[in-house]
Formats: structure tokens, sequence, C-alpha cells
């Protein structure tokens, strides 16, 4: 089974309370999703695999070590944008990748209208970046999509996520490592969050 990693840190904790809260206005929002993204990429890449090289500094030859790998950071549209600068911050030479999901919101099903993906996909360390995992059914998607196109080693990173998506992404996908800001309760009777914080993708671009 993957792993399921709840990033425990004081200043996560403060900024999900801005996030939750439904008086928080767009650019609040928009500000404090980007900055849980930034706090979590430190935990989410700490087991990335490097490699030594040889570095000249002004003193003498030393060895050093980098990333082994490319990081490509794939958002799932839409509210996936929302974490991927403050991601950057921290990996400023990851590509990006992009997918667009939609949920129906009577059959809670996911439908995919735009795939696009750097071509290192297959060799590189693959985030996938949605603040929001509910019935785990647009990443179940989504990670789909990006293994088709041959990507093995894939994380997935979020805000709020809940039991019920969890187990699904762990039972379907056992080789996918999950990393939330928090573990909320439930999902209601039209699938959002409980607690959560609300439609994600609406809050962070300003659509209702
Ligand atoms: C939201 C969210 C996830 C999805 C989660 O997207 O950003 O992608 O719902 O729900 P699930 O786990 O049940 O699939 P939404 O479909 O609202 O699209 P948007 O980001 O464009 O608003
Ligand atoms: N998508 C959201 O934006 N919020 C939820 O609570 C569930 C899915």
């Amino acid at each position: 089974m993957s792993k399921l990693v709840v990033v425990d840190h004081p200043l996560i904790d403060h900024k999900l309370s801005i996030i939750r809260n439904k008086e928080t206005g767009t650019r609040l929002f928009r500000q404090a999703v980007n900055e849980v993204g930034g706090l979590m990429a430190y935990e989410i890449t700490r087991d990335l695999p490097t490699k030594e090289i040889s570095v000249t500094t002004p003193i003498t030859s030393t060895t050093c070590k980098v990333l082994a790998k490319e990081v490509v950071i794939v958002p799932i549209l839409r509210a996936g944008i929302g974490m991927v600068e403050g991601i950057q911050i921290l990996i400023p030479t990851a590509k990006v990748g992009h997918i667009g999901m939609y949920r129906d919101e009577e059959t809670m099903e996911p439908h995919e209208y735009y795939a696009k993906f750097p071509k290192e996909l297959p060799e590189s360390s693959v985030l996938i970046v949605d603040p929001m995992l509910a019935t785990g059914g647009s990443l179940d998607a989504a990670i789909n999509a990006v293994k088709s196109r041959g990507a093995k080693d894939i994380r997935f990173v979020g805000l709020v996520g809940a039991p019920e998506g969890v187990k699904r992404i762990q039972r379907l996908h056992p080789d996918v490592d999950i990393y939330l800001a928090a573990l909320d309760e439930k999902l209601n009777e039209v699938g959002y969050i409980v607690p959560g914080l609300g439609d994600c993708g609406d809050r962070l671009f300003g659509t209702k």
C-alpha cells in the first residue's frame, strides 16, 4: 500500500485556517494555497534520488549531491494551478505538465479535457498537484494519464483529502504516495469534503 503523509507543521496549520475560512477573499486564498504548496514541497521531495558530482569551490575540489532526475509538476486544472508557483520556488528547474479535469456535478465522474506533458515525463519524478482529494476520481484519472505516457515515479500533493479518496487511490495505485496538509472527516452527500474549504477552483479564480 502507498504511504499517506499528513505534513504536520505550525505554519501549514496557520495557513490552512485562512484557507478554510469562508470569509477569506480570492487574493489571500490564492496566496495561502501557494504558500502551503511551497511548505509541503520540502517534505515531498525529501526522498528524491540524488547523485554525486564533482564541484570546484574557490578553495578546493569536493563532491556534492544534486537531484538525479528531473522533476515534473503536473497540476490538475484548474485548482492544481494554485499550488504550482509555491512548489516552483523550491524546485525552479521543474518542468510543468498540465491535465484538465472537471467533475460532473451529478455523477462525480471526472472528465479529461486537456493534457500536455514534457517529453521527459517517463524518466522524471512526477508530482501530481491538486488541492482537493475528494472521491479520488480526478486523481485516479490523472495518475492513469501520466502512467499511460510512461511515468513511473509518481507522488501526489494535495491540501485537503477525504478518507474515501485516500482509500481509493491507495487501492488503485499502491505505488503512488499521497502527501496532504490535512486529512478531513468525510464527504458530504454532494461529494464535498467536510469540513473542507468549499469549491477550491471557484475560490482561487473568483468564479462564484
Ligand atoms: C475539484 C478539485 C479536484 C476534484 C476533486 O475540481 O480541484 O480536481 O474536484 O474531486 P474528486 O476527488 O471527487 O474527483 P473540479 O472538478 O471542481 O474542477 P475545477 O478545479 O476546474 O474547479
Ligand atoms: N472539489 C472541491 O473543490 N472541493 C471539495 O470539497 C471537493 C471537490
